[in-house]
């Protein structure tokens, strides 16, 4: 049979380490897919720049549309990244091109009318390596627990993030230093404040949810909330309670409707996920068959996020024959079956609370602070007030509270910063136990 030909757009980190692995992997894969799959076009912005792979026996453009354009190429694999390439992969779709991309922005914030036209044109979309790098875990919910009802999920999904914080926790290190370092090892973002921000981590939660609850694609109603309020102090008080501090993507389907939610999250460390260090990420999917299961793996780089792009190309190429109406579907429910369900507002939101706070040490402060909490209904899980700090006559005082509703919790912290008695803000950090 003719080899199958690939055009690759974007020859950074992940499209030279695409570029490698098929060359590198060419029989295996040949032996998979059943056809010979090779590149033979690519583009990049700087054709003189040096790169992580050979591009021997490609022909090189620096213009992306002499490749979509191209009636010799049958897959296009869009590694530039951003949503500035919507325009680029819509006139692929609609030049029958099938697309292989790792863009999870483009597809949070575009992907329902992408799938649309890739449907109206009866070609595929697959996005494996827009979510965890190399972790299969878009196949895993789409197809390996399809049978389930999937409660909820909660993943380290942002690399660079999990990088940081082990970093600031491990070893005491500056936030801006690990930053740098890992912008030098190609994990963070072109612009980073998407990792640290929650950002990247809500494009990523917004594809997962979408294909665990069979929904329309909508990052405008994830809540996001980053790092950088993090503090040294907050890991600390959090370990000696037995918990760690991960930044987590959380989807969960309740009776009123999906939580979809990204923030730093006090989780027992007992649990396997709370052990996920460094750049690696984890995704804990509770199915209501399967029940919970765990996915880990590299989340970040050039060759884990090209093995799950090029598990793409050679998925769609097994699939070049079969009828488009008897495919996989994009968001693993079929099209005409998605549901519009209702997306809580943060307000909704039902978790558990660390709070800490500063407060003068006299008698009746923690009377004060224990009454607002009872009158939200707020039921404490434990309380610990520590020595004062170096040079502070206040006392550091850190609550963990049972799960109670958001709008609950604002109102009681609103209540106990305006406590004479009470310095300073109220520092809140969400609690998860994944039980
Ligand atoms: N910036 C992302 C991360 C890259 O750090 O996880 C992978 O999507």
């Amino acid at each position: 049979m003719k080899p199958v030909k690939v055009g690759v757009l974007g020859l950074g980190t992940v499209g030279g380490g695409t570029v490698n692995v098929l060359k590198r992997n060419a029989i295996e894969i040949a032996r998979r897919a059943g056809r010979e799959i090779v590149i033979t076009r690519a583009s990049a912005k700087d054709l003189t720049k040096a790169r992580i792979c050979d591009t021997q026996g490609i022909q090189l453009t620096s213009n992306p549309l002499d490749i979509i354009n191209d009636p010799d190429i049958d897959i296009i694999v869009e590694l530039i990244g951003g949503t500035s390439v919507k325009d680029l992969v819509l006139q692929a779709l609609g030049n029958g091109k099938h697309v292989v991309t790792a863009n999870k922005s483009l597809l949070a914030l575009h992907g329902n009318e992408i799938f649309a036209k890739a449907s109206e044109h009866g070609v595929m979309v697959a996005f494996e390596a827009a979510v965890a790098g190399g972790i299969p875990v878009i196949k895993a919910i789409r197809e390996g627990l399809s049978g389930n009802r999937i409660e909820w999920l909660a993943g380290i999904i942002n690399g660079t993030g999990n990088f940081i914080l082990t970093e600031m926790r491990d070893k005491g290190r500056d936030f801006n230093d690990v930053l740098a370092e890992a912008q030098a090892l190609g994990y963070a973002e072109a612009d980073p404040t998407f990792d640290v921000e929650g950002i990247d981590a809500g494009h990523k939660l917004t594809i997962l949810a979408s294909i665990a609850f069979g929904m329309p694609l909508q990052f405008d109603k994830v809540y996001t909330e980053g790092i950088t309020q993090i503090t040294r102090l907050d890991v600390e008080y959090a370990e000696q309670l037995g918990y760690r501090i991960k930044h987590l993507g959380i989807a969960r389907k309740t009776p009123e409707g999906i939580e979809l939610r990204v923030h730093p999250t006090l989780i027992p460390e007992r649990r396997l996920i709370a052990n996920v260090d460094g750049v690696m990420n984890a995704v804990v999917i509770k199915g209501d068959a399967a029940g919970p299961s765990l996915y880990y793996g590299a989340g970040a780089g050039a060759d884990p996020t090209a093995s799950s792009v090029v598990a793409d190309v050679i998925d769609v190429v097994r699939a070049l024959t079969s009828d488009p109406e008897n495919r996989v579907p994009h968001l693993a429910f079929q099209a005409d079956a998605l549901v519009d369900i209702p997306v809580l507002s943060a307000d909704e939101f039902k978790t558990a609370y660390y709070l800490r706070l500063s407060a003068e040490d006299k008698p009746g402060v923690l009377a004060d602070v224990t009454k607002i909490l009872a009158d939200h209904q707020i039921s404490i899980e434990a309380i610990i007030q520590k020595q004062p700090l170096a040079g502070e006559t206040v006392v550091p005082i850190i609550l963990l509270t049972q799960v109670t509703r958001e709008k609950e919790m604002n109102a009681a912290i609103a209540k106990i910063e305006a406590l004479q008695t009470v310095t300073g803000k109220v520092n809140r950090i969400r609690l998860e136990t994944l039980g």
